[in-house]
């Protein structure tokens, strides 16, 4: 059979997922002293202590299917956000939110708007769905273009993505670049206000959580992959309109997310603390790795995310770079798949994780001297 003839276009254009090396993996091959994850925006201080304890007693219902609408965590949530339970949706993680928005709305000829820098899962959901996506270029400071990005809305769009902090640049629009995206849309085209970062960014004066201007045609993206430390479990969430969300229910997969994956997002919401925790260090590690930087002239890109995007001169440099850290067992992202070849993101990590990236980044030499 040869597949090539009878796969859709749309799919032949897509790759699979290529995940970076694990941990196993460069301990094999490398055996460093130490291995430090910085690639993934994960939480390096893992979960709530109280998670894992509500997991076990989940496991006693295993043989029985997930509550459907996780009616138990979406009343926690409702409360938590001031929103009707019927405003929200569970899914396994905020990337199957976004499968699901491009399932439910999207007719055959339609595009979305986005930007040509953002979170490559929006790129894959929506091409996996056929749509074609206008990419509008980020602005020189490594931002959303807000006005080129109403200006690329034509009468065939049905969404406008953005990621807010933004992924992997950790930029943000302003409050009232947001609003002005909001107040701009034409009727029918939904805004995607993507806040995986949420907790990061919340406390920077400027910017726009997006719950505070809701329109009928804006769904917020929130996860516990980030901040919350449960990016395995996949879960996440929208918040939108009842109407919105009734539809998109359509389309979800009956039973996501799993049992388990509720119960540990319920108790990790209950720990607070540990969000704080969480947030402190991040902001204490990129102040840290700022420092380090300007001190060794490297260009970077201010975050109010938990990473920091580095500026190199070329792909090539990138590559090199990347590949000198994991032998010393740094891991981690080059950012090529969301349009920067020339860039690495490095996840803030605990302060012993950030002293390996200070060290082993002193001790390279092949990547300067390529
Ligand atoms: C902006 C953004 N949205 C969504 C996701 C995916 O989150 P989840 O693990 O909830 O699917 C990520 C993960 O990297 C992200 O950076």
């Amino acid at each position: 059979m040869n597949l090539e003839n009878i796969l859709p276009a749309n799919i032949q254009k897509l790759k699979p997922y290529v995940a970076g090396k694990t941990i196993a993996e460069v301990q094999k091959e490398f055996k460093p002293s130490r291995i430090s994850k910085l690639a993934s925006n994960e939480n390096r201080l893992g979960c709530s202590p109280d998670v894992p304890k509500a997991v076990m007693n989940s496991l006693n219902v295993v043989h029985d299917y997930p509550d459907p609408i996780a009616q138990r965590l979406r009343k926690k949530l409702a409360e938590l956000h001031r929103v009707d339970e019927n405003e929200i949706l569970l899914a396994a993680g905020s990337e199957s939110v976004i499968s699901i928005l491009c399932r439910t709305f999207f007719k055959n000829d339609e595009n979305a708007v986005t930007a040509n820098a953002t979170f490559v899962g929006f790129y894959v959901q929506a091409g996996v769905r056929g749509v074609s996506i206008k990419k509008v270029p980020i602005t020189n400071d490594y931002n959303f273009d807000v006005d080129a990005m109403l200006r690329a809305v034509d009468e065939k769009t049905k969404m406008v993505y953005i990621a807010n902090p933004n992924n992997p640049t950790g930029t943000y629009i302003s409050i009232n670049e947001y609003k002005r995206l909001v107040e701009n849309l034409p009727e029918g085209v939904f805004l995607i206000a993507d806040e995986a970062y949420f907790e990061y960014a919340r406390t920077e004066p400027d910017y726009p959580n997006a719950l505070k201007y809701r329109k009928e045609n804006v769904v917020i993206l929130r996860t516990f992959s980030k901040a919350y430390g449960l990016a395995g479990f996949r879960i996440g969430y929208a918040i939108a309109s009842e109407p919105v969300i009734y539809e998109m229910r359509k389309s979800k997969l009956t039973f996501e997310p799993t049992t388990p994956a509720q119960a540990a997002a319920f108790a990790a919401l209950d720990d607070q603390e540990f969000i704080k925790k969480s947030v402190e260090l991040v902001q204490k590690g990129r102040e840290r790795l700022y420092t380090f930087f300007e001190n060794q002239g490297v260009k970077f890109i201010p975050s109010i995310s938990n990473s920091v995007l580095m500026v190199l001169d070329s792909e090539e440099e990138a590559i090199g770079f990347t590949e000198a850290m994991l032998k010393q067992g740094v891991i981690l992202r080059r950012v090529n798949g969301f349009g920067l070849p020339n860039c690495v993101r490095i996840t803030i990590g605990t302060p012993d994780d950030m002293k390996h990236f200070e060290k082993s980044y002193l001790s390279i030499t092949e990547f300067k001297n390529a």
